[in-house]
């Protein structure tokens, strides 16, 4: 049991004002590095790649209405891309798979970080090797803050009362070394259930609330979280759900158990005080991506809780945020996509992403608000798929199990949403702000390498 770490705070090399919107802007200097950690005491250091050499990468704290340029230098072997997923970033900045940065090369990228406050994440979104190189560590958190939501008195001090729970899910050899996703062409789900990098780690707090930042950026494991005493009880504890992908909720979102599937986020806050002196274990569901589960993959991390009491000044408000939902979706589907495997691939309505010439799969006029139906093709698969550049409200799910759009899924939007096996999920967007051509795709890494990846292409407006 090794204590959690929190990724370290980046700070800026300098900061300018840009000539064109008048807003500052903070540049930054990342290196892509080869570091080893040690994850087993009895055996040799595990070789892996992070941003600064770290993983999880430095965490940006951004406030609204601060520029960024952060210039990402390629000190390791393998070329890169970067995203910053939830970002609305302008095309050239958004991580397009093949504009790939070669080793000992850099690449400046800009983001306008004018969205409300919100829990974003970078990671590398390399063509064909994007599963490997965020397996190897190259992810990290990026938090925008807004004035509207320090208002609200939410636990907050990033590293104290507010702390990012970035979960991945690996598999090791014997001799230490990951097993590389490199060969695998279905799904990477991986036994040892990491927190911040760290194998089931525990986390001392205090009987007090926390908001905790849940991001999934593992390979391919889903997972349904929740809450139980580590001793002498089987009761779920519940919480409240306080923010998704796209930032705040309307209202807080009570709830014992929690899905969240790869590049997904959610943020809840936990209350610990009448837990003073006890252990709550963090534990996840046992038939979760159960076509490969191990023996341990139940369990997540532990929370020691201090038997001191404290002062609590924190609160939850009953109402969050005003979110900026698209008006009510009307019966017609713009766009119908299908998410399938056929002749060794994963394909988007039977498309390839190697495909050049076919795989733009939607022109969509800039500023418009379309509804898209996502289907799951079957076979039993899951796919979360994540479209680049817009927010969207999930509108409704239909399948064979009565499951409906989850309460903390429906009150805010998402860039991320969870196909379950022959499942049909409707989402709506308005397409903007900027026009271009951008990706959408499975965020089970392993599928979105072997080709389940298209593009959309927002259309300028004519003049
Ligand atoms: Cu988090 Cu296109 O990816
Ligand atoms: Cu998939």
């Amino acid at each position: 049991q090794y204590p959690l770490t929190i990724p370290p705070v980046k700070t800026p090399v300098m900061s300018i004002t840009n000539p064109v919107t008048g807003l500052p802007i903070d540049y930054y200097e990342v290196y892509i590095s080869p570091y080893q950690q040690v994850v087993y005491p009895t055996k040799p250091p595990v070789n892996l790649v992070g941003y600064d050499g770290i993983s999880p990468g430095p965490t940006f704290l951004i406030e609204r209405g601060r520029e960024t340029v952060v210039r990402f230098v390629n000190n390791a072997t393998m070329a890169n891309s970067v995203h910053l997923h939830g970002s609305y970033s302008r095309a050239p900045w958004d991580g397009w798979a093949e504009d790939v940065t070669a080793p000992g090369e850099f690449k400046d990228y800009y983001y306008p970080n004018s969205q409300a406050a919100r829990f974003l994440w970078y990671h590398d979104h390399a063509i064909d090797h994007t599963a490997e190189n965020a397996y190897f560590g190259q992810a990290g958190a990026y938090i925008i803050h807004d004035p509207a939501e320090d208002a609200l008195g939410l636990p907050s001090g990033y590293g104290t009362y507010d702390l990012p729970l970035v979960l991945s899910s690996k598999y090791y050899q014997n001799n230490g070394q990951l097993v590389s996703p490199a060969g695998e062409t279905d799904s990477l789900y991986g036994d040892v259930i990491h927190v911040n990098g760290i194998p089931w780690p525990f986390h001392n707090v205090e009987p007090r609330k926390y908001r905790l930042r849940f991001l999934d950026a593992a390979v391919s494991r889903s997972f349904r979280l929740y809450f139980q005493r580590a001793t002498g009880a089987t009761t779920k504890i519940p919480f409240q759900v306080i923010a998704s992908d796209a930032g705040l909720l309307t209202n807080p979102v009570t709830t014992d158990n929690l899905w969240i599937s790869m590049g997904e986020r959610y943020e809840v806050v936990f209350d610990f005080a009448p837990f003073a002196g006890q252990n709550i274990t963090l534990r996840n569901y046992d038939d979760v991506g159960k076509d490969d589960d191990y023996l341990h993959t139940n369990k997540v991390m532990r929370f020691v809780v201090g038997g001191t009491p404290v002062t609590d000044p924190s609160t939850v408000p009953t109402t969050l945020a005003v979110v900026d939902f698209p008006p009510p979706a009307g019966p017609t589907v713009d766009h119908h996509f299908q998410f399938d495997r056929s002749g060794g691939d994963w394909r988007i309505n039977d498309v390839v992403f190697a495909d050049v010439a076919n795989r733009v799969l939607a022109n969509v006029p800039r500023g418009t608000v379309e509804l898209w139906e996502l289907e799951n093709g079957g076979g039993g698969w899951t796919h979360p798929i994540h479209i680049h550049l817009v927010d969207f409200r999930v509108v409704s799910r239909s399948n064979d199990d009565g499951r409906t759009v989850l309460p903390y899924e429906a009150a805010g939007l998402k860039d991320v949403v969870w196909l379950a096996p022959n499942e049909i999920v409707k989402v709506e967007a308005h397409y903007a702000p900027w026009d271009g051509v951008y990706m959408f795709h499975c965020h089970n890494l392993i599928h979105e390498d072997h080709e389940m990846m298209a593009a959309f292409n927002v259309t300028a407006l004519e003049d």
